[in-house]
């Protein structure tokens, strides 16, 4: 292709605003590195009235994607729309003209990318979405590419900049979930309705895709276990303080014994991990590979700048596929591993009970602890005096059904008031 290389941008809201001004701004960077210059052409939008935060040359904007996904001179077909439709339909129509698309949507890439994947494969076209996991951080690629030569064992990340915000200032202040929620709110960092961040289905839908990628397998986002940060307070974060542990937001996939084990829950890790250290909007993958060893990607997880960068860098891609000629093959699943239900999974876990302040309590609870195979690691006693007093057992490793069955007869114990909470712990079993 010799012509300049058509963009057409379907949304253009936080992350659509954030690719106009980095194509506008750096232009002359991105003709060189795309081989030719690469021009913006139309774009859709649901108001074409509405003020936007970039600086659309007048004419390009329509109130109409379809318009986008059929313009000849469109070449690349960006979707920044977000959901499942219209813009499941809009890259399938697209991707069927054989054109390339470049999308930043968690969302259905999580519930539809095998489909997609096909779908692109089937007509030669090529689907990329660097932007829609972890923001302005590589880790598509890298996966995709970069660590292609490795069986990934395990990722773990801190994928929800609102989450790792919300437990970044109840950790630091010791104020409860709801105020540091409302302060999050107030400076944009968690929507209005924060429910699927806060009740991890954001990083449900993103763990799907990296564990997709990681173990070339197709994840669905309804076997990934998903637990929020609603019921983590203080008392929890100043328990694991003592404990050594620093709370965070993981999203967890591994590789068992052909099996996969996805989950997003919170989890006590010890404060000596590097992803301890990943505080406020910041987002952080690690990732282990039988020959690179450990690698943890760090940055900023979203924002339209950010998230801007990794999409541009895929427009690039494509554009440059143009212009080599033909828009090469996406890689889809090439196995089908099955999803562990969450109650074979083994984890350590660390367990606060409000118990009354009587002699022989401990014995009671280790003793049904130890009926259900459940060895306990460490205790803190907490509130001397007091009545009732915490109690914090951490565990090692077992397997969740069995804690859940002894959590179910200490339940029913006189002494225990009630169960506070129950978190995961990773690293390495004491
Ligand atoms: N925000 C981030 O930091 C971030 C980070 C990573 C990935 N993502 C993903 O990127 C995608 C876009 O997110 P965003 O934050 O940019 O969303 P946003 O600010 O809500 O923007 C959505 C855009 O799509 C347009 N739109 C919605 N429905 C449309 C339709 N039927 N036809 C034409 N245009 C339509 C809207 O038009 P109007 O402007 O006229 O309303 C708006 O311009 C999502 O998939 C999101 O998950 C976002």
């Amino acid at each position: 292709m010799k012509r300049p290389v058509g963009v057409g941008l379907l949304g253009c809201g936080t992350v659509g605003a954030g690719v106009a001004s980095i194509l506008q701004a750096n232009g002359g960077r991105i003709a060189g590195r795309a081989g030719g210059p690469v021009e913006l052409r139309k774009v859709a939008v649901r108001d074409v009235n509405k003020p936007r935060e970039a600086a659309i040359p007048p004419g390009l904007l329509t109130g109409d994607p379809w318009a986008v996904v059929e313009d000849p001179e469109v070449d690349v077909v960006v979707e920044l729309i977000g959901g499942v439709e219209p813009a499941r339909e809009l890259i399938s129509e697209a991707l069927r003209r054989g054109k390339p698309v470049v999308t930043a949507n968690k969302e259905v890439l999580a519930r539809h990318g095998a489909e997609l994947l096909a779908l692109a494969a089937r007509h030669g076209a090529h689907l990329m979405f660097e932007g829609s996991v972890a923001g302005g951080i590589p880790i598509i690629k890298p996966l995709q590419e970069c660590l292609a030569a490795n069986r990934v064992q395990s990722i773990m990340g801190i994928i929800n900049g609102t989450t790792n915000y919300v437990l970044t200032g109840m950790s630091r202040r010791g104020v409860d979930f709801e105020t540091a929620l409302r302060e999050a709110q107030a400076l944009g960092y968690a929507e209005a309705d924060p429910s699927s961040d806060v009740e991890g289905y954001d990083a449900a839908f993103k763990i799907a895709i990296l564990a997709s990628l990681a173990f070339e397998t197709a994840v669905r986002v309804e076997d990934v276990y998903c637990e929020g940060i609603s019921r983590i307070t203080p008392a929890d974060i100043e328990y694991g303080r003592e404990l050594g542990y620093t709370v965070k937001l993981l999203a967890i996939a591994r590789e068992e014994e052909g099996r996969l084990d996805v989950r997003v829950h919170p989890t006590f890790i010890p404060d000596s991990h590097p992803l301890a250290a990943v505080s406020d909007v910041f987002n952080a993958i690690f990732v282990q590979g039988d020959a690179v060893g450990e690698l943890m990607f760090y940055g900023r997880g979203a924002g339209g700048l950010p998230t801007g960068s990794a999409v541009v860098a895929d427009i690039m891609e494509a554009a440059r596929r143009l212009r080599r000629g033909g828009t090469g093959l996406a890689p889809g699943p090439r196995r089908d591993l099955p999803v562990k239900p969450v109650e074979e999974t083994v984890s350590r876990f660390y367990v606060s009970l409000r118990v009354v302040d009587r002699p022989g309590v401990l014995a009671a609870i280790a003793g049904a602890f130890g009926r259900h195979g459940v060895s306990i690691n460490s205790v803190i006693q907490k509130g001397r005096f007091e009545d009732p007093i915490d109690l914090v057992f951490v565990t090692h490793e077992v397997q969740e059904a069995h804690l859940r069955r002894a959590l179910a007869e200490i339940d029913q114990l006189d002494v225990v008031r009630n169960i506070g909470n129950v978190i995961r712990v990773e690293g390495p079993d004491a």
